[in-house]
């Protein structure tokens, strides 16, 4: 069912598009933004286009206070025959739902919004960058509007989505990245909201990342908070290890967020007849398999970070190289067909692809 066309407030006048080699990742925004409100007596309405501005909220708005929000994050991509295509983006608006029931906060119409999504794209077409490695990035996000200190679910919410052109999430591009692995502090607990894409869950990776990043780290490993033990996930994305020619990632257990790249990579693996397994795996292990010559890759995927090899851990003062520190072949077919199906360049054998007319 196609949702109606929404009411559009153009810009007066439009920004100046950066070039894509000064991307970088989420620093500049597109001209105009999506918005629809949602209040208990009449559910969600309103939808519009209007012009990128700043939102004017009460201050006793519960996402001030109680950090009631949830958000997504998903690519558009500009073929080579200037077609623009999204990436599975129906399971964001899955994935929306299921960290709004979390959340406690109303569920959207996934149709209709992903329609909604996809009128503001075709507006902003222009903003789709074309170079290699870059896409426009997509945040739809969710706020509790209600100015109400009670605890308690707000009765009131909006709904946005913003557009971003990027380059890639690292300086480094597909280069291996360095990982610090987290002693001190815990991202999420299971029976917690590790599994919902909500900002608490990343702001409470600053400090932790704040400091690996002074000590020279891209990112910091994250490990279960009971037995400080077993891998979870990396801020940014889901981990895999190559061992022996076996693939293994973490399960799900609640507190990692189900990644729509790693349920993509895991099915291409299984689709070349490499096999995955979905199983807790220790830090000790990890080191273990290294010591044996056993660990051949490890890489990191999300919608930011694509495909992310990793060349270092470092793990109560030692560190492990992988792989010599170079891109495995794994990672690179990964990264290769997984660019490869999102900007068209090859042919979408698992029809993940949507194109935004
Ligand atoms: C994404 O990959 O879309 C994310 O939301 C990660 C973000 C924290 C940069």
């Amino acid at each position: 069912m196609s949702a109606t066309v929404v009411e559009v407030e153009k810009v007066e006048k439009m920004k100046n598009k950066p070039e894509d080699d000064q991307l970088g990742f989420g620093k500049y925004f597109t001209d105009h933004m999506f918005v629809m409100e949602y209040c208990d007596e009449t559910g969600w309405g309103n939808p519009r286009i209007s012009p990128y501005e700043p939102i004017t909220l009460d201050p006793a708005a519960v996402i001030f206070h109680y950090g009631q929000t949830v958000f997504e994050g998903l690519k558009a991509y500009r073929t080579n025959d200037e077609r623009i295509l999204l990436f599975r983006p129906d399971m964001n608006m899955k994935r929306m739902n299921k960290s709004c029931e979390r959340l406690s906060m109303p569920p959207i119409d996934e149709a209709e919004v992903l329609d909604y999504l996809k009128q503001l794209i075709s507006l902003e077409k222009d903003w789709v960058p074309s170079s290699e490695g870059t896409s426009l990035y997509i945040r739809p996000f969710i706020i509790a509007t209600e100015p109400f200190l009670g605890l308690a679910p707000s009765k009131q919410y909006k709904l946005v989505i913003i557009l971003s052109p990027v380059g890639s999430y690292y300086p480094q591009g597909i280069q291996p990245v360095d990982i610090k692995v987290e002693e001190q502090y815990t991202r999420a607990v299971r029976g917690g909201t590790g599994m919902a894409k909500t900002a608490g869950n990343y702001c409470a990776t600053f400090n932790a990342q704040s400091t690996a990043s002074k000590q020279g780290f891209s990112q910091v490993l994250w490990l279960d908070a009971i037995e400080k033990k077993y891998i979870e996930e990396v801020g940014t994305s889901n981990v895999f290890f190559k061992v022996n020619g076996e693939v293994i990632t973490p399960e799900l257990t609640g507190s990692i967020l189900p990644g729509i790249t790693r349920m993509s990579v895991i099915e291409m693996l299984r689709s070349w007849g490499i096999p995955v397994s979905e199983r807790k795996i220790s830090i000790d292990e990890v080191y273990e398999y290294h010591q044996e010559g056993a660990l051949e890759e490890v890489f990191c995927t999300g919608t930011a970070a694509v495909i992310s090899p990793v060349g270092a851990f470092e793990w109560r003062g030692t560190s492990i190289n992988i792989n010599d520190k170079q891109i495995g072949d794994v990672s690179r077919r990964l990264y290769d067909t997984l660019t490869g199906i999102q900007t068209g360049k090859i042919a979408d054998p698992f029809h993940w692809t949507t194109e935004v007319k």
